[in-house]
């Protein structure tokens, strides 16, 4: 864990950035994130799409064996990738989109930086063993269950209401993690602690019972992927500082970005799809728009 920073100014500001996410975070410099948070999208039909025009482009993969070649974790890598490859097209074709943009996430992150990667059970575990393996074992800091308890339930076998955030840290020496910073719940049995533990809350553990975005009020924006505020500020508040800048490029709503403004830190959002840019435009009137090379306008 790092020292605290010293003069750093909080300032809140926000950056949108239009167009194909791998496209615009090549041109940021290294290291220059202290969180990244990702929530790619899995398994619709506009991710296969893009798997043919992106991933599977030469340019991606190029990029990619590249830098698994010059280092990471080479070998065990590239075996573990093609092991995985026999899990199915669906999996394989998610890896080859996603892999270039890890590798930039990873180039982005500061020493004391922190990657958040939030998935779902269909795939959690397959890139826990090739982030593990990409990155080091020992990044991997967290795995964090974000439980919730909404909408319909089969009948056929345990409702699956939980997402896996998967979370890795630049140098496990170095990184920036306050605990004390972050939201408290409630106690289960407030009754078993004393009236100031009870009032004061407990900290959270890696397993997170919270709502998902309420179907009215002030958080919706009708983004139909959005993830609620309460989840994204308590990976703010512990991994990054005011001040700081945090990055994500799967921005859909923006709600990374609303929430990072909100606690002065600078929030760099990337997203591609028109309907997104709207939704954020909207939520965060004072964003800076930046738009790249054939964005839609
Ligand atoms: C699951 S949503 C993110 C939702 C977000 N966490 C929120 O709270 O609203 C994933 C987003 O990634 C965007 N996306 C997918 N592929 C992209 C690409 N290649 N470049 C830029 N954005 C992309 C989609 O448009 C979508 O808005």
């Amino acid at each position: 864990m790092s020292a605290p920073a010293t003069g750093a100014e909080a300032s809140g500001a926000v950056e949108i950035h239009v167009g194909d996410n791998l496209d615009v975070i090549r041109g940021f410099a290294d290291g220059s994130f202290t969180l990244v948070y990702l929530d790619p999208p899995f398994n619709t039909g506009r991710t296969q799409e893009r798997v043919t025009e992106t991933a599977r482009a030469p340019r991606d993969d190029r990029a990619a064996d590249a830098v698994v070649r010059r280092g990471f974790h080479g070998r065990e890598y590239e075996r573990l990738r093609g092991d995985l490859r026999a899990y199915g097209d669906r999996f394989d074709d998610y890896w080859g989109f996603l892999e270039p943009r890890l590798i930039e996430a990873w180039r982005l992150l500061a020493d004391d930086g922190t990657l958040y990667l939030h998935l779902d059970y269909r795939e959690a575990h397959y890139a826990k063993v090739l982030l593990d393996a990409l990155v080091g074992r020992d990044k991997f800091l967290n795995e964090l269950i974000w439980a919730y308890d909404y909408g319909a339930k089969t009948r056929k076998r345990w409702p699956t209401k939980h997402d896996t955030i998967l979370v890795y840290v630049k140098d496990p020496d170095r990184y920036w993690f306050d605990s004390e910073a972050v939201d408290r719940e409630p106690y289960m049995a407030p009754g078993l602690v004393t009236p100031e533990k009870a009032a004061r809350g407990k900290l959270p553990t890696d397993v997170w019972w919270h709502t998902i975005v309420p179907t009215t009020g002030r958080e919706k924006t009708g983004y139909p992927t959005q993830k609620p505020e309460g989840v994204l500020r308590r990976i703010v508040q512990a991994s990054s500082r005011p001040g700081d800048r945090v990055l994500d490029f799967f921005a859909g709503s923006g709600t990374t970005g609303a929430v990072a403004s909100a606690l002065g830190r600078d929030a760099v959002l990337v997203d591609d799809n028109p309907d997104a840019i709207a939704v954020m435009m909207q939520r965060m009137p004072q964003a800076a728009v930046v738009r790249h090379g054939g964005s839609p306008s």
